[in-house]
């Protein structure tokens, strides 16, 4: 397939490739040795970066799937570890691959004694994406990464100890002592009790939280070219290391406009709640410009219709709140703006629907996440993504570093002006 390009007295075939669910894209590497034109696509969201054969989406029609698994069905019957292993490896492990693979993250949990101190210099109300950011960044001084082998154990070190990180930096907010992974524990079971447990009272495992835990982490787990994966991938291709790349990750992350959305829903959601769930005002500022108000938690670059994680959330959010017997007011507020909005030509024509944000935060609450660790949780469960992505990207034969080019609209030519004569 070719597509022609009509350039001044030019016309340029231009290869058309097509993907394995029949995406199509015109490859234009060669465009600019040929027409000395470059293309322009502020945002990137006519622009694929790479091939990829982690994850699927299909915008129009709401389908999200992990290496051919669609969500739905990893999300009703899978582990987590199961789910970082099917990135990160490819495929679903079989018993003893799985086996082998949650003893190797077991018995990694811990951090370097060293490490631990440096949570005494951070203010007592750090953020804990600023927190987890340095951290894993400074794994790097750790662990130095020079031959493949170490690639792939520090692969397993930070799966491991990301959620080691995480807990240390709640403690650190609650001026609390920090709780030691416990190698018996499952992954989330074993978050769980970093957090919350004490050591004058033990933090008591309750299925039904590690379950909806479980169900977060898969959700968010990967989500192919967002703009967090891409600077994973943006790092990754100058063969920095792997723990320097996804701290730069954790970084892009923390962005209102991506994963700092959750906690901004829920802060917008209180802020409503608390001038007396007055919805209706809230959709009137966000579809006023001049409000600079967004709906947080709405819309999406790539789903057009609906996100499928977050159709999962909103049904999961009634179920886990039932069986805790807890009833929330945003979650009210949440549904009832989810109900007007998709009646509003605003949103309608706009396309903007829930997104994996909307109804996270209402889970976060009822698992007693504090809402300054919501942006933390994404990042804990876009980890294996994140790896699995920047692995693609690296074994890529001939990788190349990626460099986007610009057009230049600054000052032409102009000769220096001494300071005596401005
Ligand atoms: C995530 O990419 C991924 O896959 C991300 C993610 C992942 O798993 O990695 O799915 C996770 O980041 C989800 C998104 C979380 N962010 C938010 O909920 C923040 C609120 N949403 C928006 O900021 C926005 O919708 C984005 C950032 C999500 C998408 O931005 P786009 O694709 O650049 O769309 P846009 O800003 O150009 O919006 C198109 C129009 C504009 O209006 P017009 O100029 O056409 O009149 O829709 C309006 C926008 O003003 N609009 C909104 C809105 N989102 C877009 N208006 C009100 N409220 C909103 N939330």
């Amino acid at each position: 397939m070719a597509a022609k390009l009509i350039l001044d007295d030019q016309s340029i075939d231009l290869n058309v490739i097509e993907g394995s669910e029949q995406e199509r894209a015109i490859d234009i590497t060669a465009l600019r040795n040929t027409t000395k034109h470059i293309t322009l696509d502020p945002g990137y969201g006519n622009t694929g970066s790479c091939k990829s054969s982690i994850t699927f989406i299909d915008g129009e029609k709401g389908i999200l799937r992990y290496r051919g698994y669609p969500i739905e069905e990893l999300a009703d019957n899978a582990t987590f570890p199961e789910v970082m292993y099917l990135l990160i490896y490819g495929k679903l492990p079989n018993k003893e691959e799985l086996g082998n693979f949650n003893h190797d993250m077991t018995y990694h949990s811990m951090i370097h004694e060293d490490m631990k101190r440096f949570f005494d210099g951070y203010p007592r109300d750090a953020h804990p994406m600023g927190v987890l950011a340095s951290m894993v960044a400074a794994l790097s001084t750790f662990y130095p990464e020079n031959t493949p082998e170490d690639v792939d154990k520090n692969v397993i070190r930070l799966l491991a100890k990301m959620k080691t990180l995480a807990a240390f930096a709640y403690k650190k907010t609650m001026g609390q002592p920090v709780i030691y992974p416990q190698n018996h524990m499952t992954f989330e079971e074993n978050f769980l009790n970093m957090m919350f447990a004490v050591p004058c009272e033990p933090y008591v495992i309750d299925p039904v939280i590690t379950d909806a835990l479980r169900l977060l982490l898969i959700l968010h787990a990967d989500h192919e070219q967002n703009c967090s994966t891409s600077t994973v991938r943006m790092v990754g291709s100058s063969q920095a290391n792997l723990f320097i790349s996804i701290s730069a990750g954790i970084a892009a992350l923390w962005g209102p406009l991506h994963g700092g959305a959750n906690q901004r829903v829920i802060e917008m959601l209180t802020k409503i709640d608390a001038d007396g769930g007055n919805f209706k005002k809230y959709v009137a500022m966000a579809k006023d410009k001049s409000s600079g108000f967004k709906l947080m938690g709405f819309g999406h670059r790539v789903y057009k219709n609906f996100d499928p994680r977050a159709k999962i959330l909103k049904a999961a959010s009634d179920k886990l709140l039932n069986k805790l017997g807890v009833s929330d007011p945003l979650l009210q507020i949440a549904k009832e703006l989810e109900d007007i909005a998709l009646k509003d030509s605003f949103f309608v024509d706009r396309k903007l629907y829930p997104n994996v944000d909307f109804y996270s935060g209402i889970i976060y609450r009822a698992l007693n996440i504090p809402t300054r660790m919501f942006t933390v949780m994404f990042a804990l469960g876009r980890l294996p993504g994140w790896i699995a992505q920047w692995m693609e990207l690296r074994n890529e034969p001939g990788g190349r570093i990626s460099r986007p080019r610009q057009v230049y609209t600054g000052e032409n030519v102009r000769k220096f002006v001494p300071i005596a004569e401005r």
